[in-house]
Formats: structure tokens, C-alpha cells, sequence
């Protein structure tokens, strides 16, 4: 069976993608240093521990599993963290990539499945983003992110990476089946805090700003299934062994649902009430995120099939009341 190098598989999306891996008959090698990951995660092949930083660690593990290709998802990827402490993002997403791409290039491992953001585009207002918008990122995640993708262009000029750049919006729900789901610790997202807030684990949800320039005044963003979101890197991944070439993928459904709809959802898929505070606006954050997909869909032949807004919320809010992970 061919082994893929699966950098933060014992994260949230990397796990998944771990389970939807295996079940492509692939056997995925999980590097990850354990900072926000969890061994516990780590359930659909091998376990190396090591950090991006660690060339000579990446290498070992390059000799060992003679990969196919790699899945990058290690990645600091908090917002508002970005924005006060830009320097670790710098640090381990730019710099940590490089080393991993150099590592690749150096164990003659030229396929290359990156996971970026639209974080990469900044705020554009009221448009709905496809591959060729600008990138004008407005904090550090996004500026890391999109610095790694251009590095990857000029390591495909000179060294015929070939990569596939996939773009995600805001990712939610969990597998089905329970056996992998979103925990972080601490916990910065919108839908895990809402189901604390939901379930008396923290006192209430705030709402980041209710003066934005949209409809009822808070963020829009455009959700996507974890589950459907791994698949499209399995086509990304053939895609890639199918010789077809670089490309970038936006992954997110092209509907957008404001902060306060994601509250309504969770209260109807929930029945509970979600307590709820108005607080300020919360630094780096876009007004409104939503995805021009088509170009995933037509040419990957990806169909997003579990991402819902109630999908998505029954899968997490079914995760948290049964799962959790600890080191
Ligand atoms: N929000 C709140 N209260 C909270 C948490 C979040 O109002 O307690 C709001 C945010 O302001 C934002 C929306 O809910 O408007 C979603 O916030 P998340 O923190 O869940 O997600 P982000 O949009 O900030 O970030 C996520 C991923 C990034 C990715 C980005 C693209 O974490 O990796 O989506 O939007 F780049």
C-alpha cells in the first residue's frame, strides 16, 4: 500500500483526513509534535512524533515510510492569536513548511497537498471569492499561509513539486461514526464554544462585533464539512499520482451563514438555549467569507454531501456530548 505523510495527523481535519486515507485503501503516516494535537487522534496507521522544525527528524521519517506524497496540515492557525503573536506564525507555519518542503524535495517526494485558507483573500466586500481573487490577507495566519504558497510555486519551478493548494473556509462537524472529532485546547472556535456555552461548560458564547456591514451585524463565513472537506484531498491526492499538475481548490459551499445563524441553528438542532453575550470585534477578523467552489466540484468532481449548516451541528454537537481526547 503507498504511505502518504500526513503532517498534523493528530489534529482535527488531519485526523479525518487520516480516517478517509485508510479508507482509500492508502496507509497514512501521522507526523506531529503533539503541541495541539492528540496521540488519542492518531488511530488509522503509524505514529511518528517529531516537529517541522526537526529537518533531520523529517528526514528519518522520509527514509523510513518512502511516501507518495504529503498532506501538510500542521499549522498554528488561530486567528485572533496570529494577530498578537505574529511572530510564532512566522516561526512554525512559514518556516516549518519550508524545512518540510525541502525535506520532501530532498527524499524525491513530489506530490504535495497543502492546507491553506481564505484567510489568504481578506476582506472583499460582499463578493463571493473564487481561486483568482486577490490574496490580501489581513492577518498573520493568512499572510503565513499564502507566503507557504507561493513558496511551493517556486519549489515546483525549480524542483517540479507538484502540489495541490487547497483553500478552506470555516471547516465544522465531526465523523459520523465518533471515532475522530474537533477538540482543541483551549478551544477559539465558533461552534465547539457555542456547544459549551450550550451544555453549561463556560458561561456564555460572545459574539465578536454586531456592527459589521452585513445583514444582522455580525461575521459571515461559509461553512464545510471535515468529512467532505478530507474527501476532496483524496481527489487532490489522485489528482496529484494522475500527473494532472498543480492547482488550487477553494473548499467551502458557497453559502454563508452570519454568526447569529449559526447561534439559531444550534438552538433549533440542540433545543437548548444559547446564552449569549455582545462583545467587540475581535482583531484579524473579515466581515464576510463565502466560497466560489465550482472549480472543485468540475474538475475534481468533488460534491460536498454532509455540509449542511444542521449537518454539521448535529455531527459536532453528537462529537462533544461522546468524545474528547487526552495526552
Ligand atoms: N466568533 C464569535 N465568538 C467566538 C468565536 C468566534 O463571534 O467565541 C466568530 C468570529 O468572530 C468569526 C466566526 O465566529 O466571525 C468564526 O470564527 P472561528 O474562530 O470559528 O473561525 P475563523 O473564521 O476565525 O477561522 C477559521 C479557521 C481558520 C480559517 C478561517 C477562515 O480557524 O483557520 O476560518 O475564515 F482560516
Amino acid at each position: 500500500m503507498s504511505n502518504v505523510l500526513v503532517t498534523g495527523g493528530a489534529g482535527y481535519i488531519g485526523s479525518h483526513a487520516c480516517k478517509a486515507l485508510g479508507l482509500a485503501g492508502f496507509t497514512p503516516v501521522t507526523f506531529d509534535n503533539l503541541v495541539t494535537g492528540w496521540r488519542d487522534a492518531v488511530k488509522f496507521g503509524p505514529f511518528e512524533r517529531g516537529d517541522l522544525m526537526d529537518r533531520s527528524r523529517l528526514d528519518e521519517v522520509f527514509a523510513e515510510y518512502k511516501p507518495v506524497a504529503v498532506m501538510h496540515f500542521a499549522a498554528l492557525s488561530q486567528v485572533g492569536e496570529s494577530m498578537s503573536k505574529p511572530g510564532i506564525y512566522w516561526q512554525n507555519n512559514v518556516l516549518g513548511s519550508l524545512n518540510l518542503i525541502e525535506a520532501a524535495v530532498a527524499a524525491h517526494c513530489t506530490n504535495f497537498v497543502f492546507s491553506s485558507t481564505c484567510a489568504t483573500y481578506g476582506d472583499h466586500d460582499n463578493v463571493v471569492l473564487d481561486e483568482d481573487s486577490a490574496q490580501l490577507p489581513i492577518n498573520a495566519y493568512g499572510a503565513s499561509k499564502r507566503a507557504i504558497e507561493d513558496m511551493l510555486r517556486d519549489f515546483e519551478a525549480a524542483h517540479g513539486l507538484r502540489h495541490v493548494i487547497f483553500r478552506y473556509f470555516n471547516v465544522a462537524g465531526a465523523d459520523p461514526d465518533g471515532e475522530v472529532g474537533e477538540y482543541h485546547q483551549p478551544e477559539t472556535h465558533l461552534i465547539p464554544l457555542m456547544l459549551d456555552a450550550i451544555d453549561g461548560k463556560r458561561d456564555a458564547l460572545t459574539i465578536f462585533g454586531t456592527d459589521y456591514d452585513t445583514p444582522d451585524g455580525t461575521c459571515i463565513r461559509d461553512y464545510v464539512h471535515v468529512c467532505d472537506l478530507v474527501n476532496a484531498h483524496v481527489l487532490g491526492l489522485k489528482w496529484l499520482v494522475d500527473d494532472r499538475g498543480s492547482r488550487v481548490f477553494n473548499l467551502g459551499t458557497g453559502t454563508g451563514f452570519s454568526v447569529r445563524e449559526v447561534v439559531d441553528h444550534s438552538q433549533s438542532v440542540t433545543n437548548r438555549q444559547v446564552p449569549i453575550k455582545e462583545g467587540a470585534r475581535r482583531a484579524g477578523d473579515c466581515t464576510k467569507l463565502v466560497s466560489g467552489s465550482s472549480r472543485a466540484m468540475s474538475e475534481l468532481g468533488w460534491q460536498p454531501e454532509r455540509s449542511t449548516l444542521q449537518q454539521m451541528i448535529t455531527d459536532a454537537w453528537r462529537w462533544h456530548q461522546t468524545g474528547h481526547y487526552s495526552r
